[in-house]
């Protein structure tokens, strides 16, 4: 590529980056998502890297954010504002630390202390205090100049105004984030896209009355120009900051060892979703002023610090078309379709809009342009509608009051026991006369918990259920092993497979059974308190003939929403033939009234990992047959870890820690005379 090439390659990024930092610092209306302007700013700064022809005084590896707006009167800062260098992975915080031992002359071995501490996702402002009054407050602006904001500043509670302390230093500009609580952007969602937004806004209003309607938060965690400041560490200076009367990151720590960063980094992570506050990853500073100094900076970033971001998971999208679908218990979930985009390296093209109070909630359109969040493995959702976004013909989304698989009614229900209209919308069909309904129940039917037969999954139901192979559960017990060899996909010895899975699984404890039916309300632990009650299935289903429907409202832990679940259950003539013919065609075991001497009496068992062949549901339950009881942490109230595959290191480590026996499920199944 020719020199000239390069160089009007490099100046249109140059042109977009500036464009990009206008709209985000002075009109605080961010054109590009911030994963989209880190790649502009990293190409930007790889180009200078490998050309060392290119150069530009609007280069972020000079300037950081963009000149000061208009409104307000500029100043400089005494002390220039800096940005920070980002890290994301481990290499990153290894190479950080490598090249610092280095700089230093440090040897390997070297420990070195960081402040360890939460980035707040707000808007930063140097406030200057002289002998203890605050005089000032300047806006970042482009790092060396600033806006003068103080009649904004001066409305935030958070920002003390006179400090009366002795050893508060004479001269000083504290430093800080300004941000708004995401409780309180909940309020000012429709004016705002995001919390950021919202405190960038507030801050540059004309009229301080205005600032003082949204409600600002400060958090101090460094300084500027100081004159008698005496803390020799970031740590002390931190303790100081909250004694002189400012608000520091409840979540800051001392910290050494890469490893210990680590960890840190991923505990902060799995509280983020439910601070008020938004963090977008952990700042790492040296702890030692003196260091620090040594250290110094490069360009416009200091070398003791750096930022470790949190990887993203939050996109923006438009959604395409919203889907109504019907789950077990005829509840219906709107899903919206939305335009595929990768968040975290996953496309994601669904997201759940959870139920039809949450659609009118965030008024919510086909139509719209979003922001979807994908967090560990649940269910991507929308996190809100950017409604500057949307266009006039994107009409309010009307929910169906028919089922769409059956066209039955829909209801919401009033909870008795919480008093309030359930905010879900379900099918009023009964049994299986809805299809969809049907199908999910016979998924449930085969599920882990309940009948756990191999080879017979979800997709393998729904494929059954359109030949009409299926259609209640008992069919499962009579399907025609002959029709499904000519199957595409099938084979005589799947068939076998299959054939022999399903003959295995009519021998069933009535617990399991119960909890198969799908009765609502009727879980895992409701359907064993029920299979105590009843004993035997024969009493199960006599239930409605003797109508002693009040008699398990003395049952601990079944109430009247359990009952009234049950009472409908039995009035349906479908799922009295269901269980008919189930009777005829399984084994079920009658409920053993509780072993008082059996051969876990006194043992506390905890699982951890995947075990082959048997579910946690039933080694629980077999437990529990024999006396023993199970626990949900390791603790000295703990005897046995049972491991299964991939246990949880961090259960295994402390179960060697408190000397627990550690057993493989071969080891537990001896201890009662089985074998797997
Ligand atoms: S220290 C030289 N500490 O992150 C040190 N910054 O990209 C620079 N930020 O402009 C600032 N939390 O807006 C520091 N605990 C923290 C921070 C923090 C958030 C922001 C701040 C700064 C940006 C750096």
């Amino acid at each position: 590529m020719s020199k000239k090439k390069i160089k009007d390659i490099y100046k249109n990024k140059i042109k977009l980056i500036s464009e990009l930092n206008n709209f985000y610092y002075n009109n605080s209306d961010p054109k590009v998502s911030d994963q989209e302007y880190d790649s502009l700013k990293i190409e930007i700064i790889n180009l200078e890297k490998k050309y060392d022809f290119l150069k530009s005084t609007n280069s972020p590896s000079i300037t950081v954010g963009s000149k000061p707006s208009k409104n307000f009167k500029k100043d400089l800062h005494r002390v220039p504002m800096l940005s920070l260098a980002n890290a994301f992975t481990e290499d990153d915080l290894i190479n950080f630390e490598k090249k610092i031992l280095n700089f230093l002359s440090k040897d390997k071995d070297y420990k070195i202390s960081y402040s360890a501490e939460p980035k707040i996702d707000g808007i930063s402002a140097s406030l200057t205090y002289k002998n203890g009054k605050f005089e000032r407050g300047l806006s970042r602006g482009d790092g060396r100049e600033g806006e003068d904001i103080t009649s904004n500043l001066e409305t935030i509670k958070d920002i003390p105004k006179k400090i009366l302390d002795k050893d508060f230093p004479k001269d000083i500009d504290i430093r800080g984030e300004v941000f708004i609580q995401n409780s309180d952007f909940e309020n000012l969602k429709e004016k705002f896209a995001n919390p950021r937004n919202a405190a960038s806004g507030s801050l540059r209003q004309k009229n301080p009355e205005d600032t003082k309607k949204i409600p600002l938060n400060f958090i101090a965690y460094t300084f500027g120009f100081e004159q008698g400041l005496n803390q020799k560490k970031q740590s002390d200076y931190l303790k100081k900051l909250h004694k002189w009367g400012f608000k520091t990151n409840p979540l800051n720590k001392t910290i050494s060892g890469i490893k210990n960063l680590i960890q840190n980094y991923k505990e902060v992570e799995q509280q983020r979703a439910n601070l008020d506050f938004d963090i977008d990853g952990i700042v790492y500073k040296i702890d030692d002023f003196d260091l620090q100094k040594r250290l110094g900076n490069v360009a416009n970033a200091p070398r003791w610090a750096i930022a470790h971001k949190f990887s993203s998971n939050k996109a923006i999208s438009k959604i395409l078309d919203i889907d109504i679908q019907v789950g077990r218990t005829g509840a219906l979930t709107p899903v919206a379709k939305i335009k595929p985009i990768n968040i975290g390296g996953v496309l994601v093209s669904n997201a759940t809009l959870h139920n039809e109070d949450e659609i009118i909630r965030k008024d919510i359109r086909i139509g719209d342009t979003v922001t979807v969040e994908r967090a560990g493995d649940v269910i991507p959702h929308i996190l809100a509608v950017d409604f500057k976004k949307r266009s006039k013909s994107n009409s309010k989304f009307i929910f169906p009051d028919k089922c769409p698989s059956c066209g039955s009614k829909t209801v919401k229900e009033f909870n008795k026991v919480t008093k309030k209209v359930d905010a879900v919308r379900r099918c009023s069909s009964e049994g299986y006369y809805c299809d969809k309904i049907s199908i999910e129940k016979l998924k449930h039917f085969v599920s882990k918990d309940a009948f756990n037969i191999d080879g017979l999954g979800k997709k393998i139901i729904e494929g059954f259920w359109k030949l009409k192979l299926i259609k209640f559960p008992q069919d499962i017990f009579k399907l025609d092993y002959q029709k499904i060899e000519k199957l595409e996909g099938w084979g005589s010895l799947s068939v076998r497979n299959l054939k022999y899975s399903i003959n295995q699984k009519k021998n069933i404890s009535l617990e399991r059974f119960i909890f198969s039916l799908g009765i609502r309300h009727i879980g895992l632990e409701n359907a064993k308190l029920l299979s105590k009650h009843f004993i035997s299935f024969s009493k199960f289903q006599n239930l409605p003939k003797t109508k002693n429907y009040d008699d398990l409202l003395n049952i601990d832990g079944i109430g009247e929403t359990q009952v009234s679940s049950m009472k409908s259950f039995f009035k349906n003539e479908v799922n009295l033939k269901v269980l008919d013919e189930l009777g005829k065609t399984l084994i079920i075991k009658n409920a053993l009234a509780t072993q008082k001497n059996g051969l876990l009496k006194n043992k506390s068992f905890l699982v951890t990992g995947k075990l082959n062949g048997i579910s946690r549901a039933e080694v629980k339950s077999l437990i529990e047959e024999n006396s023993g009881n199970t626990v949900s942490s390791v603790s000295n109230k703990l005897n046995y870890l049972i491991i299964g595959e991939k246990p949880t290191r961090r259960k295994v480590e402390s179960a060697k820690e408190l000397k627990i026996k550690i057993i493989n499920q071969d080891e537990f199944l001896k201890m009662l005379n089985k074998s797997s």
